[in-house]
């Protein structure tokens, strides 16, 4: 299944998204990443990755779009911009910015309300953990993988299989 998910999106490329977007490209996969600060993507360009022109262009250009951002306030703010819930329906947002229970909720209503499979994950690890086998992420969300259908390959794909993650799914 996991060869069903080529192309990964990335929004977010601080110290724990570039890490993400490191343990993307070791794998193999093409990565298409947008940041404020466009300039934080050069490293990765250099390694494979395209530079996305926007969110909605991210986030169209993906199979699964990951976020990683300072909170959720700044996350709800991207993800309302113009072209972005139409450029994801029908697609999985795996959601990794940390929140609240409450903050978990409110963007998986959000992302149900415009037809976007979600998952929304706490990593338990520092950024230069992540890719590593010891690296958990926790996760829950429609689209935990669970079913035996696109969006959950997908994100099983993501968490599974990308980030060489052990799965622990519970009820947030
Ligand atoms: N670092 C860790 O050890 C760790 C561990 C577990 C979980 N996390 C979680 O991972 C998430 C990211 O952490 P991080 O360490 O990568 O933080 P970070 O290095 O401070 O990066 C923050 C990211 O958010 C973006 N951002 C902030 N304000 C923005 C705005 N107004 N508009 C657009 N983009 C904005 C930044 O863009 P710019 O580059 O343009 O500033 C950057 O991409 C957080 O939710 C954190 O709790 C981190």
């Amino acid at each position: 299944m996991m060869q069903d998910v080529q192309k990964v999106s990335l929004i977010g490329l601080g110290d724990m998204g570039s890490a993400l977007a490191k343990a993307f490209l070791a794998k193999g996969h093409a990565l298409s990443v947008w940041n404020r600060t466009a300039a934080k993507a050069a490293p990765l360009l250099d390694a494979g990755a395209h530079l996305a022109p926007s969110i909605d262009g991210a986030a169209a250009a993906g199979d699964v779009l990951v976020i990683c951002l300072s909170n959720y306030e700044v996350s709800g703010t991207l993800l309302g911009q113009p072209g972005v819930a139409e450029a994801l329906r029908g697609k999985t947002l795996v959601q990794l910015t940390t929140g609240t229970p409450q903050e978990a909720r409110n963007a998986e209503a959000w992302a149900k309300q415009h037809e976007i499979f979600y998952l929304d994950g706490a990593i338990m690890s520092y950024p230069s953990g992540v890719g590593a086998p010891e690296c958990t992420i926790l996760y829950s969300g429609s689209a935990v993988p669970t079913r035996r259908d696109g969006c959950c390959s997908a994100a099983s794909a993501v968490m599974r299989y990308f980030l060489r993650t052990r799965r622990r799914c519970f009820d947030a």
